[in-house]
């Protein structure tokens, strides 16, 4: 652990941080001194990925969706570190359905995963980040709740709707000391770049030839974890103090352009 690192003293709940961008990010910020606090449905998962870690964690079992489990994940984490003062709302599920196979049903389990749970463990987590004086919620969006796609009606409207959130979450906390960002990540490397099929989203010759052959991502790559975990860091540290209901899209510059 790195004793001088700017969130040194701090605790930050990441949840879904077993894998991909939610642990790139728990990471980050525990090599800048936070204690660490996972929550994520595949609890072993995610024992294992930290089990090296050498900055103080807590893994929790945590479906974000049950608002009981929101309460306990919280609770354990000031019984173990004394604070809370921020949340990483990462955690969500890819869903890829066609507008014809859509049901009510599908629907709004993909809402209650992605969007419900941002505003479950936000209300969870605020009344121990006000007894720390402060702190910060950051909402990982994505950059699909900027744009229609097709086949991507749950998800992107999840996603619009926490970019929204976010806004509106902002007004409601900015009093009590708390700023709430977002980060809207492009294409990243994580097991959601994995399609249905068993294919890598990123290998395929339409992501090959047209998002990098056109320059449709002027930065010609799809992005890793750790692309996100320094944004991340700045929303959730001291130099982010005058910003909130922002949303940083982090996505090679794909929005940059047409
Ligand atoms: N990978 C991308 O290209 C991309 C792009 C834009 C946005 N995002 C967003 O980034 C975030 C992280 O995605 P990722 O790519 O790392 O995905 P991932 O599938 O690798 O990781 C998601 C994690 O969330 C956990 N999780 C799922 N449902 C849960 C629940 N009900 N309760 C607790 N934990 C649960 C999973 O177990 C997993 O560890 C998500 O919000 C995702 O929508 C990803």
């Amino acid at each position: 652990m790195s004793a001088a690192g700017q969130l040194r003293g701090r605790t930050a709940l990441v949840t879904g941080a077993g894998r991909g961008i939610g642990l790139a990010i728990a990471r980050r910020l525990g090599r800048e001194g936070a204690n660490i606090v996972v929550g994520d449905i595949d609890a072993d998962v995610a024992k294992d990925a930290l089990a090296d870690s050498d900055f103080p964690h807590l893994v929790q079992p945590l479906d974000v969706r049950d608002e009981a489990q929101a309460a306990a994940f919280v609770a354990a984490a000031e019984q173990r570190f004394g604070t809370v003062d921020i949340i990483v709302n990462n955690a969500a599920v890819l869903d890829m359905t066609p507008f014809t196979d859509l049901t009510m049903d599908r629907f709004h389990k993909v809402l209650a995963v992605n969007l419900d749970s941002v505003l479950t463990m936000t209300q969870a987590a605020v009344p121990a980040i006000e007894r720390a004086g402060g702190g910060r919620v950051l909402n990982i969006a994505s950059i699909m709740g900027l744009r229609g796609a097709k086949d991507s009606i749950p998800y992107s409207t999840a996603k619009g709707g926490v970019i929204n959130l976010t806004r509106c979450l902002a007004c409601e906390l900015a009093g009590k000391n708390i700023t709430v960002n977002a980060i809207a990540p492009g294409f990243i490397d994580t097991r959601m770049a994995i399609t249905r099929t068993g294919d890598h989203e990123h290998q395929s010759e339409l992501f090959q030839k047209f998002y990098l052959g056109h320059g449709k991502i002027p930065l010609a790559r799809a992005g890793l974890p750790d692309d996100i975990a320094g944004p991340a860091l700045f929303f959730s540290g001291d130099d982010s103090r005058y910003v909130t209901g922002q949303t940083l899209l982090v996505d090679g510059g794909l929005s940059a352009t047409f």
